[in-house]
């Protein structure tokens, strides 16, 4: 995986060179995509991926449409003891913010958090205000982001989950995330091995949530159709 140019490489002067062969199918990535479930935080356990796997997956989670480039993301890691230390301050914004009292046992809960995977990934959504892409559509480039971090996890032999719970809106813990007024959670990806198989959940329909464009409403409207 090292030898990957892809870790080497800088972003920018790359630009001009071919991003991939003309396309050809990918029945492995399609078989992926078809198949991907997320295995619940409290399911995963070690190991995690490895300096370089987490590498390459991060690349991946950064390599998402981007309207006029300008990256409204960024990622902050917990790995190791930085995990323990991170329950500290939701156990502590938990106690002083949580409409009541907390429980010791719920305290205990929320420090052991982040420990329920080995990486747990924050992806910060930051709006550049300046610039005249609105922010609606740099929003959903963050969560492009935290979609191509889970797939690139599960693409890896990695399972994972994409939560916010409570904590992703707290201001304490946005405090010690350090986040400025531009900038939001999107989502804490934990990325572990699964301990069991998830189970299937149910999809939608297409025929649900799937039409064909057939002309301007208002005249089908008219017509009675
Ligand atoms: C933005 C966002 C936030 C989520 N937050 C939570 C959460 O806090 N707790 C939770 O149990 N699931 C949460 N989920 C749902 C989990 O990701 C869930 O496991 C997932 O939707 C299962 O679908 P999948 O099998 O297609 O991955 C969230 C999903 C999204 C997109």
């Amino acid at each position: 995986m090292q030898d990957d140019k892809t870790f080497s490489a800088p972003a920018a002067p790359a630009a001009r060179r071919p991003a991939a062969p003309m396309a050809e199918p990918v029945p492995e990535a399609m078989t992926l995509l078809l198949t991907r479930r997320s295995v619940v935080a409290a399911k995963l356990g070690a190991p995690g991926p490895a300096a370089d796997e987490l590498r390459r997956i991060l690349t991946a989670a950064a390599r998402v449409p981007d309207h006029k480039k300008l990256v409204p993301w960024r990622f902050i890691l917990f790995e190791g003891e930085a995990r323990e230390a991170f329950g500290r301050v939701l156990a502590d914004a938990c106690a002083a913010e949580a409409a009541e009292p907390a429980s010791p046992v719920r305290l205990e809960t929320e420090a052991a958090r982040f420990l329920r995977a080995p990486v747990v990934v924050a992806v910060i959504s930051r709006i550049a205000r300046e610039n005249v892409v609105p922010e609606w559509e740099q929003i959903l480039s963050a969560g492009a982001a935290c979609q191509n971090l889970l797939l690139a996890a599960h693409a890896a032999g990695y399972a994972a989950q994409w939560i916010t719970e409570w904590y992703a809106y707290s201001p304490r813990v946005r405090a010690a995330l350090g986040l400025d007024e531009r900038e939001r959670v999107a989502g804490f990806v934990y990325i572990g091995t699964a301990r069991e198989a998830p189970t299937e959940r149910p999809r939608p329909a297409l025929d649900d949530i799937v039409t064909r464009w057939t002309g301007p409403r208002a005249r089908r409207d008219a017509e009675g159709t």
